[in-house]
């Protein structure tokens, strides 16, 4: 194969876009400035793709399209497929015809390969193709000249792609110093000079270089979406949930890094990745997902459209009006273009779009979304009792104890300090009294030192990533010169797996869980302070091309093994893992939570954690948090209690603090504050059959936790770029109180015709409605929406495994027209019988025409749940009843209730219904 010539129009234009962007940035990162493959794309001219498709070349394979794409100068041809992928998703996968060798196709992140259904060739032209998907809505316009593609729903314009000429694909050439003497062209030439400016074979950032094994082969693509004036998405950022366009020379990054108290309002990479982006808009919703683990940029511009743009056939020019239009340009170091389509056409239809490829979010043990108390470190096994004791003693729930690297001899993972730590069995003992958990931070990082049996072993067996020249990459991280397990590779897994067993992990008993930290991964001494992008994993593939995917595979599981696995095979297969990770892919909800990495005790990071939150949920993380109180720094009590008060509203719940800060635990800021963090913690744990129920929901039917109000009210404006407050499944509304000294906060209440009751005090505010509602410190406001009906626990215990059996209580708050529905969830919470054996509950609760009856919502479920519905509060009822009976197995029992005239509030106080059970309640 001979070698092509460089990036198209390299040479021309190299000069101008270059000014002021080679400015030396101080910083350990980088700025989009300083990306070669990004100043060598955005060297592209817009509206001059060079691209052609070769129609005549469509082949129709088992539906699917294939055809050739050539870049009309240097003639390197490359393969386009069209795929319908069931569910209304149309993929496209864009590579060489013939390249020197493989490029890297992203395994393991999509949960099976998609089924296809079979392109139906409505129209096929010398200049235009069009294929119908066989959902029978969307087609697919292929246009021959320049190269585009534009996607139709119900015969209006979608998507455009390449309808701005930004198609990139830097083919795989040989070094120039390999190529023979006929091809030294200027072209060649170019290619060495213009390295030092573009990085073609070497990049320079500060001191270190990439040295580029395989030369450029950066692949860009864009699309333009018609109609949209939001987007949102494209984890994980510091910013906004409803993105910015980000400008001309900017662009969201999606590179995974070690950021130490990251910036806000910053398009910076942090921890972790998910390249899929969500457009909204009233009558539609849409998502595209670009299945590339290499750094990854997007650059968002909105501009308007013409009406006549959209419509080939609408010459008539007085017609033309302007629509909105988003105009979305990815660019990815590496890889191919795979992309995915998600053609919705609502919210939930995307969520199921795109759980159909990457997995749901895990069922997590009930315990984990209990509250959890991190620090660190929590310096020894006094340290641990005495806190732990707290707790009790000041009478707040808690369920995890967390130990971080200090727990370890000398940060050795999978082994204990033997001075702070001598007797960790009877530490897992005590806590296992309390009913209570441990989990332990585990890296990936492994000290380079040839008495650590893991070292050891991992070096042996070539389970290490290697470096450039192929001996295993050192770099330094927490323990100093570490080498990095290849997590990529299934042996290096399943050997890392196996860690967890507890006859290779010493001294861990069946209560320790797993942190997965610094896996992006960090190296303290190396470029932007991670894995230099020439390392080199298993079959050969360079960092680069894979490098948003390795915390993603230190904590996947299933056939291919590593943490989670490790946990689940520890039980001989029984019980459900917990691990947190702190960075992520695409696809990593199937494996556990996601945190958001190190932020700071300052207001600006309490108020950022909800869109984080919301942008992580809207892209499948349903399991995620942020360190409450701020990990950088010391938050002055009013913070902290707001940040608790707001935690115990978002999926996970866990304290944690930086080496260095002073103590807080929750009892260390005086008897007022205390009562203010106990109450925030216990109001979480009567919620739990709530949230448990909405993780189960969202394992089961990819719906979400944590919802920005613009999914819950798809049509209603107002909340579309609505950010400081979100529902919690479909029945809470909160809204966080994240400024310092306020006294009210702006609440909107979403919907037409809606009724919402406040949370504690059953106040009524129908919506559509905006309004400042006061606010004391004692708790946030949250209402419950009318319709809903929340199962809660009339009581909580020291931990979620003490309170198995308390009561129930259910929340029924009507709507207009005097209905409400609702479920409940129940199972063992830890073990994985509700997948095999059925071992569950799944109950419906509906009321109507004043009869509030429980049925159940699955037959197959068949776990027997010992519990009693002791309270009933029916919201909203609008006169006072004259009787109440409860009907059940046992016979019609009269019952006594009270009603609160002011509040149309019935309550019913003293039932002892099974929860499970069927019964009814008649309100006469
Ligand atoms: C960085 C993590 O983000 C933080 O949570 C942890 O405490 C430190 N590493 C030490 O392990």
């Amino acid at each position: 194969m001979t070698s092509q010539e460089s990036a198209p129009n390299l040479t021309v234009q190299a000069e101008e876009p270059l000014e002021g962007l080679l400015l030396e940035d101080k910083s350990k990162f980088k700025t989009c400035s300083q990306i070669g493959f990004y100043r060598r794309q955005k060297l592209l001219h817009p509206d001059q793709s060079p691209y052609l498709a070769q129609l005549d070349t469509l082949k129709m394979e088992n539906g699917i399209a294939t055809l050739n794409i050539l870049h009309q100068r240097t003639k390197v041809p490359l393969q386009l497929q069209v795929i319908a992928v069931e569910g209304n998703i149309v993929r496209l996968k864009i590579k060489e015809l013939s390249p020197l060798k493989p490029r890297y196709e992203v395994p393991d992140v999509l949960v099976k390969e998609p089924t296809t259904g079979r392109f139906n060739i409505l129209l096929q032209e010398t200049e235009t193709v069009v294929l119908e998907h066989p959902s029978g809505t969307s087609k697919v316009h292929i246009h021959s000249q320049p190269f585009s593609i534009m996607v139709t729903q119900e015969d209006e314009a979608l998507f455009g792609i390449n309808s701005q000429g930004f198609l990139y694909f830097e083919h795989l050439r040989l070094p120039p110093e390999k190529r023979e003497p006929a091809e030294t062209d200027t072209k060649v030439q170019s290619d060495k000079s213009e390295q030092d400016v573009f990085g073609l074979w070497k990049e320079k950032f500060g001191d270190f270089v990439d040295v580029k094994a395989h030369g450029p082969s950066s692949v860009g693509l864009d699309f333009t979406l018609y109609g949209f004036e939001n987007v949102y998405g494209l984890p994980e950022h510091a910013d906004i949930h409803c993105l910015k366009d980000t400008g001309e020379n900017e662009a969201y990054r999606l590179y995974n890094l070690d950021v130490f108290g990251y910036r806000v309002f910053d398009k910076m990479g942090t921890y972790g990745s998910v390249p899929l982006l969500l457009a909204h808009k009233p009558s539609y919703t849409c998502g595209i997902f670009w299945l590339n683990a290499s750094e990854t940029l997007v650059e968002i511009n909105s501009k308007a459209a013409l009406q006549s743009q959209l419509q080939s056939n609408s010459p008539d020019i007085r017609k033309q009006k302007a629509v909105p239009k988003m105009d979305i340009r990815w660019m990815s170091e590496s890889g191919i273009v795979d992309v995915f389509l998600l053609l919705g056409p609502m919210p939930q239809n995307v969520f199921n779009q795109y759980a159909q490829l990457t997995g749901t979010q895990i069922l997590p043990p009930l315990f984990s979304l209990g509250y959890h108390q991190c620090r660190w470190n929590y310096e020894d096994e006094a340290d641990v009792e005495a806190v732990d004791s707290g707790f009790d003693e000041h009478n707040i729930p808690y369920d995890v104890i967390w130990l971080d690297i200090e727990h370890t001899d000398g940060k050795r993972y999978f082994t204990w300090d033997p001075d702070r730590f001598p007797g960790p069995v009877k530490m897992q003992k005590k806590l296992r009294e309390k009913r209570r958990k441990l989990v332990v931070i585990s890296d990936p990082h492994i000290k380079v030192d040839p008495n650590y049996t893991l070292y050891a072993e991992a070096k042996e067996r070539g389970y290490f990533v290697k470096d450039r020249e192929i001996q295993n990459f050192e770099g330094s991280c927490w323990p100093g010169v570490s080498s990095y397990i290849d997590f990529t590779n299934p042996a290096a897994r399943e050997w890392y797996s196996s860690q967890f067993s507890l006859e290779k992990y010493k001294n861990a008993t069946d209560i320790l869980f797993v942190w997965n930290d610094m896996n992006e991964p960090s190296v303290f001494d190396a470029p932007e302070m991670t894995m230099p992008k020439d390392a080199v994993h298993h079959q050969g593939w360079e960092h680069r091309d894979l490098h948003n995917l390795y915390g993603f595979y230190q904590m996947l599981y299933s056939q291919q093994m590593s943490t989670s696995d490790g946990l689940i095979q520890r039980s001989g297969g029984k019980e459900r893992p917990f691990v947190l990770t702190r960075s992520f892919f695409a696809g990593s909800q199937r494996y556990g939570a996601v945190w958001t990495g190190d932020n700071k005790a300052e207001w600006e990071y309490l108020k950022i954690s909800v869109p984080m939150l919301l942008s992580l949920s809207v892209t499948g993380i349903a399991f995620c948090g942020a360190d409450v109180g701020g990990f950088v720094g010391d938050p002055d009590p009013e913070l902290l209690v707001r940040w608790y008060q707001a935690g115990s509203f978002q999926p996970f719940f866990r304290g944690h603090a930086m080496q260095g800060t002073k103590r807080r635990e929750p009892w260390l800021f005086g008897e007022e504050n205390t009562l203010l963090i106990r109450k925030a913690i216990k109001e979480r744990y009567t919620l739990l059959p709530y949230w448990y129920l909405l993780f189960y929901r969202a394992y089961r039917k990819a719906e979400l936790v944590m919802r920005p109000l613009w999914v819950e009210f798809s049509k209603y404006q107002d909340a579309f770029a609505l950010e400081s407050q979100y529902m919690l499944g479909n029945a809470l509304l909160v809204a966080p109180v994240l400024d310092s000294g306020v006294k009210s906060i702006d609440v909107l209440f979403p919907g037409a015709g809606e009724y919402w009751y406040d949370f504690r005090t059953y106040m009524l505010v129908k919506g559509p409605h905006r309004q400042k509602m006061a606010v004391t410190l004692e708790e946030i406001p949250v209402f419950q929406r009318g319709g809903s009906i929340i199962p809660m626990r009339t009581a909580v215990g020291k931990s979620t495994a003490w309170m198995g059996s308390s009561p129930y209580e259910l929340h029924v708050a009507l709507d207009r027209k005097g209905l409400a529905v609702g479920e409940l969830y129940v199972d063992d919470g830890y073990s994985l019988q509700y997948l095999h054996e059925h071992m569950y509950s799944h109950r419906r609760f509906t009321f109507s025409r004043n009869v509030l009856s429980s049925s159940s919502a699955d037959k197959e479920g068949r776990y027997a749940v010992d519990c009693i519905l002791e309270k009933v509060y029916i919201i909203g009822l609008k006169k006072s009843p004259s009787k109440v009976t409860a009907h059940c197995s046992g016979g019609k029992k009269p019952m006594e209730f009270t009603y609160n005239n002011q509040l149309c509030l019935l309550s019913l106080e003293n039932l002892s219904l099974q929860v499970c059970a069927d019964w009814e309640i008649h309100i006469v």
